[in-house]
């Protein structure tokens, strides 16, 4: 148990179960259950959709909303049967059955075939000191995903999976709590998954049969059980859910999409113009230069070093004079500093925005800038006040802003004092003071309760603070820390990984997760943050990292320099190639983008994702989907030039020589430095747009569709990039079918829906392996054929 549990009563006292099923009122959407001194409510808030709570001494407290963004009420109503025999209570959607055992009061659901899933394990749910838990029964061939952050493989069955947010400083493959925490889960067998998100910002921990094999514990140190279960069956549907329910990002800008630059640090004006002019003349396309903390004046947020960066506006419009949008990282921490004209920690602490002990005391702990306090995010006044802060980034041309150590991260460094270990305490109360006209009592609460959100709230006010800034103009934010809904706010990174081997190879299953957990733009730090990369993995890194929907390179203090070139010529040339096939591949990632902001899709999939009924791809952790059509097989180990490659049912094509497969199989693919296998799947089509150095360099005159000769369908998306009036309905969408005999295969392309015109420009539509045809995009619908057989 972690240090900072040491004052919360928990025990090892037995478990008190719950009470026999005594009294049953059914309400329109939820069912009410008397069960000895405890309560058990179920609610259908859609048919795929069930939420359950116990209060075990039957008071269910007012909940809030930090995760999920619709109350119950707010849910369309569905029908639902309601059956009551002697020895259960039924309750019936279109989609599953839900069956409460009266004497034991266990929960089980069924999909139409009958086969149940979410079954309560032979004790269902129980309470002791200061903790609730419910267990669930684990099936057979069941395995289990999401989680939100997680290093290790993909599969976390027989492990433990806690959700406490903290600085992972130094993790690996057995690190449990991490930046990142999202009680969120899904479990797959083939024909039916479902998901749970475990609705508690407490402290909270999945046993996935670690403890008790084929049982599933989930255990919080809340007061009430509350979970939704969210039926598939495939885990398409249950992303969609779960997304409606705990909300979806909305579009970044196009250029978030690019190649991001940074590093620990890019320490003054002239390195940072050097790196720009590097990329240019090299001709390595980038769109986006990060400032790490040695931009600020001695680490106080929202201040520049005049010494280091003299001319920031000049800077930063000079870059974007030559393609380049400066993102800048901002702490929570703010230093500590009474009377020396700092405006952030006078106004803060004018205003009471710092987080304060039990005691009333400033809580202090020790961060960048030596002695620091917290602003108290769950406050809306604070989130304001701090989001407005960004006005003095954004007025001279900062575009997005990075938030990190926002777990809080506050102890971990070597400026504590005296060796002291500073945790949060727990007890401190957090969110408004106090009960008001405006503010209900109800929203505070102890740290305990909210340290999960404190990444998640800044992230917000950052968020909320650039949309009121920047007008119609969006914004890119990125966090460290976040929890369940991060997503609504925010990309995430998976914060300080190491120059390993290990660190490439569990960066895919890593971001796989966290798209299984709703997060979709998201990304490690390509090379690997601490350590020094050798230039084989450094190019093995650049291939892999073109598939991270957030492309970024990074690199920490006193490590070797990590740019595409600083590698020798060899490696340069493979840098170059797969940003250039990023940047080639934008038109079909923008369109993940917008699926993922408007169904919750992951932008990077497992491939269980798409072949949910494939048991081979349970475990499969090392290939990738982008988006449904492009597959990717990469290297990760040192010296390694074959590998084996599974390619599930279904004709599949080979990115680079066009060679043909029918799966399942599992073939061995050649992979010099060169090379990452890529595939493609029979009746994809790809979006392609020339190279760019950046997003904006000119307007798309030209854009290609790859399509692979089979049956498929595609809907390309489209608008301007950069502004809301996405939000306004102006977007263009393009219907793609192709569809191949023996003969012929024809691609037929529909009119253009929507009210987005793109700018003038060539259609190629390459058939691959058959031939291209073009014509000026005009925006009407065509039928093109290209006959195989003359
Ligand atoms: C943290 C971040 C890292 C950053 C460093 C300095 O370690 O995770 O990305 O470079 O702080 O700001």
């Amino acid at each position: 148990m972690p240090q900072y549990f040491g004052k919360l009563p928990t025990t090892d006292q037995p478990w008190t179960t719950i009470d026999s099923v005594q009294v049953v009122d059914r309400g329109e959407q939820t069912i009410d259950f008397e069960c000895g001194i405890s309560r058990l409510s179920i609610s259908v808030l859609a048919q795929n959709l069930i939420r359950v709570r116990m209060a075990p001494r039957g008071d269910f407290q007012p909940r809030r909303s930090w995760a999920v963004t619709l109350d119950d009420g707010e849910w369309a109503k569905v029908p639902f049967d309601f059956r009551e025999t002697d020895t259960t209570i039924e309750i019936e959607t279109e989609s599953l059955r839900v069956c409460v055992e009266r004497q034991t009061c266990r929960i089980t659901c069924f999909d139409k075939a009958g086969r149940s899933f979410a079954q309560d394990a032979d004790v269902g749910m129980g309470w002791r000191l200061g903790a609730v838990a419910a267990w669930k029964q684990i099936e057979v061939d069941e395995h289990f995903y999401g989680f939100g952050e997680r290093t290790g493989f993909l599969d976390k069955l027989s492990e433990v999976k806690t959700n406490w947010t903290m600085d992972a400083l130094d993790y690996g493959s057995l690190t449990d709590e991490m930046y990142q925490a999202i009680p969120f889960f899904i479990a797959l067998r083939p024909d039916l998954a479902y998901g749970i998100f475990f609705n508690t910002t407490f402290w909270s921990r999945f046993d996935i049969g670690a403890e008790q094999p084929g049982v599933l514990k989930m255990e919080t140190r809340g007061s009430e059980l509350d979970y939704y279960i969210i039926y598939g069956p495939e885990p398409a549907e249950i992303l969609h859910t779960y997304t409606h329910l705990t909300g979806r990002m909305s579009l970044p800008p196009k250029w978030a999409l690019g190649y991001h630059q940074c590093r620990w640090s890019y320490e003054s004006e002239s390195i940072v113009y050097e790196l720009a002019q590097e990329f240019r003349s090299r001709q390595i396309p980038c769109d986006v230069i990060h400032l790490d903390i040695d931009y600020m004046r001695g680490y106080r947020v929202f201040t520049w070093s005049p010494k280091r960066f003299p001319n920031p506006a000049k800077l930063i419009g000079d870059l974007a004079d030559n393609g380049f949008k400066t993102v800048t990282i901002i702490d929570p921490g703010v230093k500590y500093e009474p009377e020396a004209d700092y405006h952030v920690f006078d106004q803060g602490l004018e205003n009471d925005y710092f987080v304060r002990k039990a005691d009333g005391q400033l809580f202090h702990g020790y961060v960048w800038p030596e002695k620091a306090v917290f602003p108290d995010f769950l406050r809306s006044s604070v989130r304001q006040w701090w989001g407005d802060l960004h006005k003095s980034l954004t007025d001279i041309g900062v575009a997005g802003i990075w938030n990190d150590m926002n777990e809080p991260a506050i102890d971990d460094r070597p400026f504590g004092d005296a060796g002291e270990k500073i945790w949060f305490p727990l007890d401190v109360i957090q969110g408004e003071k106090g009960e008001t006209e405006n503010v209900p009592v109800s929203s505070s609460a102890t740290h305990a309760e909210v340290h999960n959100l404190y990444g998640l709230t800044m992230a917000q006010s950052c968020a909320e603070g650039l949309r009121r800034l920047l007008g119609n103009e969006r914004s890119f934010v990125l966090t460290r820390s976040g929890f369940a809904g991060v997503q609504r706010w925010s990309s995430v990174w998976m914060g300080d990984n190491q120059s390993l081997w290990d660190h490439l190879e569990t960066s895919l299953p890593m971001l796989c997760n966290m798209g299984l957990s709703g997060v979709a733009f998201v990304g490690c730090d390509i090379g690997g943050f601490a350590g020094n990369a050798t230039a084989e993995l450094f190019a093995r890194w650049m291939q892999v990292g073109m598939l991270y929907p957030l492309m970024r390179g990074h690199s920490a203090m006193s490590t070797a320099r990590h740019e595409p070139w600083v590698f020798g010529d060899r490696v340069e040339k493979i840098c170059r190639e797969y940003i250039n096939l990023r940047y080639q591949l934008l038109p079909y990632i923008y369109t993940l983008f917008w699926e993922a902001a408007t169904t919750g899709a992951p932008i990077l999939r497992p491939l269980l994702y798409h072949f949910p009924n494939d048991p081979k791809t349970y475990t499969l952790y090392d290939q990738v989907l982008l988006g449904s059509s492009l597959m990717a097989a990469p290297i990760y180990r040192p010296g390694v030039e074959h590998r084996v490659v599974y390619l599930p049912a279904g004709t599949w094509y080979d990115w680079w020589t066009n060679e043909r497969y029918t799966g399942p199989i599992h073939i061995l693919a050649h992979a010099p430095l060169e090379r990452m296998p890529l595939y493609v799947r029979a009746g994809g089509i790809i979006p392609m747009q020339p190279v760019m150095q950046y997003v904006d360099e000119r307007p798309l005159d030209e854009l290609k569709l790859r399509v692979f000769p089979g049956t498929g369908e595609y809907t390309l998306y489209e608008d301007d990039g950069h502004t809301f009036e996405y939000q306004r309905k102006v977007f263009a969408t393009n219907d793609y079918r192709v569809f191949s005999n023996e003969e012929q295969t024809v691609v037929e392309i529909a009119a253009r829906k929507g009210n987005w015109t793109p700018p003038t420009r060539e259609i190629v539509v390459e058939v691959v392996g058959v031939g291209e045809q073009s014509f000026p995009d005009d925006g009407t619908s065509r039928s093109l054929s290209y006959r195989t057989i003359d």
